[in-house]
């Protein structure tokens, strides 16, 4: 039941990183690596890590706030607040608490967990709920601080993390939708090539009566596996939004991709016939940080005067689950 007339224009972006940077080289005092093969296998140099003083709310906030001022608006104006995030303060959602941080008094807030493919399935999600004339006003955040769950003794893992958060403010409008169209999937059947599992023990509660107890486990991943299927899926998912945008890959001005490696960036660009200049990339500076790198290379392309209004991105998250989707929209 789409309320006719009513399209989505996304107005405002921010990001928030932990104070700490944490160079290559330094990790190869932790594990057996080095920044050349890090750097020549990922292109990874650098991550923010967050220490124990900050918290994933605080990031989330920070990011939110800021793209809310850049919409330019006031907590008090948001209707809804979506958090992506596998990596919540709280299991029960961290998105109640942003809610509350920001003084954010009208807006129902709540978490949304799809790994990496996170922030794209959010923002999809808000537009559903503003298409239909429900909310006018949504925040969309991507975070996580994957610090806490990566095993920091193996090194096929460790060296491709980092931390922090993104945000955009998605708004209803009268004039035209820019969210122009979008595709999302899953794949459960590959479900152990990338996963933070449960792990836990049987405790034997009462005769006859067994629970399991324990915490969650560090990240497993099998890498080639996750490689092949991104090189393959998202290509593919950006060709089945374009055709349904009415849109050819020359129209877009951005390549905007889940920051997970630039060898993965680099293929999917060359199978879709990119140039290179057209590629968002700040994976050199915080590695993989999840459902926040979208919105974090979103929000600094904005600031760099890089993305302009009208300009059309073609967005594409991708991750654990197995899940992947891809977004066409036209900023401003
Ligand atoms: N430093 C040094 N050597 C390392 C290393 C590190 N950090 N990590 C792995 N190696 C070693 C391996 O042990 C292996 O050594 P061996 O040949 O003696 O057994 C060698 O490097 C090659 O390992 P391999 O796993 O085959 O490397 P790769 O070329 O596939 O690259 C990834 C590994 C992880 C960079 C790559 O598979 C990848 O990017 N996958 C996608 C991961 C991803 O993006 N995940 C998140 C998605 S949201």
């Amino acid at each position: 039941m789409n309320n006719p007339g009513v399209g989505i224009a996304i107005t405002g972006s921010g990001s928030a990183t932990p104070a700490q940077a944490v160079a290559n080289q330094a990790l190869s005092t932790i594990v057996d690596t080095s920044d050349e093969w890090i750097a020549d296998r990922t292109g990874i140099k650098s991550r923010h890590l967050a220490s124990s003083g900050e918290s994933l709310t605080e990031l989330a906030a920070a990011a939110a706030r800021s793209a809310i001022a850049a919409a330019g608006m006031t907590p008090a104006d948001i209707d809804m607040i979506i958090l992506a995030t596998s990596t919540a303060d709280d299991l029960f959602g961290s998105a109640s608490a942003i809610q509350g941080r920001l003084g954010a008094s009208k807006a129902v807030a709540f978490d949304l967990t799809a790994a990496c493919s996170g922030f794209l399935f959010a923002m999809v999600t808000a537009a559903q709920f503003i298409r239909t004339g429900v909310y006018q006003n949504v925040v969309v955040i991507g975070a996580d601080i994957l610090s806490r769950w990566v095993d920091w003794s193996d090194r096929t893992t460790c060296v491709l993390f980092g931390d922090g958060a993104g945000a955009v403010v998605m708004q209803a409008s009268m004039e035209g939708d820019r969210l122009l169209s979008f595709y999302l999937a899953s794949d459960g059947t590959q479900n152990d090539c990338l996963q933070l599992p449960f792990g836990f023990q049987p405790h034997e509660l009462l005769p006859q009566v067994s629970i399991a107890q324990g915490t969650y486990h560090p990240i497993t991943m099998k890498g080639r596996e996750v490689y092949r299927f991104a090189v393959s899926k998202v290509p593919e998912v950006i060709e089945k939004s374009l055709f349904r945008a009415n849109l050819t890959t020359d129209q877009i001005d951005w390549l905007l991709l889940h920051q997970a490696n630039q060898r993965i960036l680099d293929a999917v660009a060359d199978r879709l016939h990119i140039p290179s200049a057209k590629v968002l990339s700040n994976l050199a500076h915080y590695g993989n940080t999840s459902a926040a790198s979208i919105p974090l290379a979103l929000d600094e392309a904005v600031r760099s005067g890089k993305i302009q209004p009208g300009h059309i991105i073609a967005a594409s998250g991708f991750g654990a689950g197995l899940t992947w989707g891809a977004a066409i929209f036209q900023w401003g």
